[in-house]
Formats: C-alpha cells, structure tokens, sequence
C-alpha cells in the first residue's frame, strides 16, 4: 500500500538539505517464528518452520532465530564443520528459498557458515526472487569464540520489497555501535536473529529501536541445551518493537509461536525528535574520537 505524505526537511551529518523524494507511507507484515531448535536436526527443525506457516499466505517480512536449524551448543569445530553451509549454497538455503517463494516474502535466518578455513555465525537474508545477503555475527558470545571467527565487515541494510532491512544476530544488542551503524546505513528495520540465554536483551532492544527511531525484530528460541556439561536456557519472548518502542507483537518465554503485525514502515524514515533535535545530525561526532580507541 503506498500513501503520499507532505515533503519536510530532514538534517544528515550536519548539512541540513531538502528532502525531494516524497515520504510514502509503507505498510508491510513483518515478524518472527519463534521454535524450539532440536541439535542438528536440520529437517525436523525446517519441519517446524513449515509447521507455523502452515496457513501463512503471504508475509513481507519473516526474521527466524540464530542458528536456526543446527542447534546452539556445539561440542567442537568438528561439529561445527558437519553442519556448516555455504551462503547461497546448501540444504538451508534451499529451504529458505522455498519459503521466501511460498509466503512471497523476505526472509532472515541464522546459519552456521563455512568459507575458506573460517566458520562464521552468520545470518542470511533471501529475497522472495532468491537472491541472497549475508551477514557475519560481529561481537561473538561465550564460548562461540572457541568456534567461529567474528564478521569481518560492519553490518549494511539491503533494499528489499519489505523495505530497508539490515541484519544483526543477537549478542550484538549488547554493542549499541552495531544497531547506530545500520541506522546510519538508512536501515528501516533491523531483523535479529538471536539465541539468547541472558535476561537483557528484550528490555534493551526498546533502547536500540528508539535511540535509531526504526522498527527491530528479534526472533528468539526456545528450549534448553545440555551438551557441553552446562545448561542453556533459551528465553522466547520474540518480539516486534516499532520506533516509539511500542511492542507490535510478542511471544510467550516458552513454545513455538508466528508473531506477524502491520506496521508502516515508513515511520522509521524520521530521525527528527523535535525542531532542534535530530537523531543522526544531532550526534557530537566532533566529541566521539574516543569511541574509537581500544583502550578504555
Ligand atoms: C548469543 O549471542 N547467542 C547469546
């Protein structure tokens, strides 16, 4: 649906300029399916998938967890490299492609990615036509440092028919860098492909959504893992947030659960806070130089 809204000036990096394009109000139907991820069970986890969108037509946007359909708690590289993929390549990029086609929608999912020596946690964003965007998880948690190597490039929003997407995978949160730069990059949603074990990160994502003043998805597990002699807990509470930081739709702690809403997208495009403030051109870059130092 495409709607005019009035023309208005926007501020970017200091330089105040007439915005020429006309804003369009965008209304799109994004969300998340939040599963239980059996341990390397590739298909009885790409079954689930299929289970919740069972009587899912048509969707814009759909963000599934990290590491989706392998599991979290690797024992070791071995295993890692037994279930790892190419990007664009492999059985769960032919899954996601069949139901990016079947809902017509993008669709945004954590892999375990092998490249040249390297393995990454890594998202994958397929289009409805089948092209792909990769994105390698940057801040690595816990044990994963043992296991993957960090992403080696800064995260970048895509122009997709469900909007400006960019992709960050869950730890992430924790870096507000991570979200700031894909606000830079004019994302309008961040899609958030997460496992998460430690209670903060739902709260915190209302941070990331209205400091960037865009819409952010994180599509969370459920379930325990046992497999390296310590208890993970995934947490649910999968969730849509728009830029006020409203809750569009959540999941319960436990369970599988589809959460799609209807959100004008569009809304993401104003960065103005007030007639003085403006979320990106407000920032005092000329006092930030320290944010770039190692040392602290
Ligand atoms: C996490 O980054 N999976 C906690």
């Amino acid at each position: 649906m495409l709607l005019k809204r009035p023309q208005r000036t926007i501020r970017n990096n200091g330089a105040c300029f007439r915005l020429h394009k006309l804003l369009h109000i965008m209304i799109k139907k994004i969300g998340f399916a939040q599963f239980e991820v059996e341990f390397g069970e590739r298909q009885a986890n790409f079954a689930r998938v299929d289970a919740l969108l069972k009587n899912t037509d048509a969707v814009d946007l759909l963000v599934l967890p990290e590491l989706a359909f392998t599991g979290y708690e690797f024992k070791d590289r071995a295993e890692v490299d037994s279930l790892a993929e190419r990007c664009g390549d492999g059985p769960t990029t032919d899954f996601l492609r069949r139901i990016a086609q079947k809902i017509n929608a993008v669709v945004v999912a954590g892999y375990a990615e092998t490249d040249g020596s390297h393995y990454y946690n890594s998202a994958m964003m397929v289009l409805p036509g089948g092209e792909t965007h990769n994105y390698r998880k940057v801040q690595l948690f816990s044990r994963e440092n043992d296991l993957f190597s960090p992403g080696d490039a800064a995260p970048k929003a895509y122009d997709t028919p469900a909007g400006r997407i960019g992709m960050m995978i869950c730890f992430d949160w924790y870096f507000p860098e991570t979200a700031r730069l894909l606000a830079l990059d004019g994302a309008q949603i961040i899609a958030h492909p997460s496992n998460l074990v430690l209670p903060y990160c739902q709260k915190a994502m209302y941070a990331r959504s209205v400091e960037n003043h865009l819409f952010t998805i994180t599509a969370n597990r459920v379930g325990t893992e046992s497999r390296t002699g310590r208890t993970l807990i995934f947490t649910g509470g999968s969730q849509v947030l728009d830029p006020d930081g409203q809750v569009l739709t959540l999941a319960p702690t436990e369970g599988g659960f589809l959460g799609i809403t209807a959100a004008d997208i569009s809304k993401a495009d104003n960065k103005q806070i007030n007639q003085y403030n403006n979320l990106l051109s407000s920032r005092r870059t000329d006092l930030y130089g320290s944010l770039l130092a190692q040392d602290s």
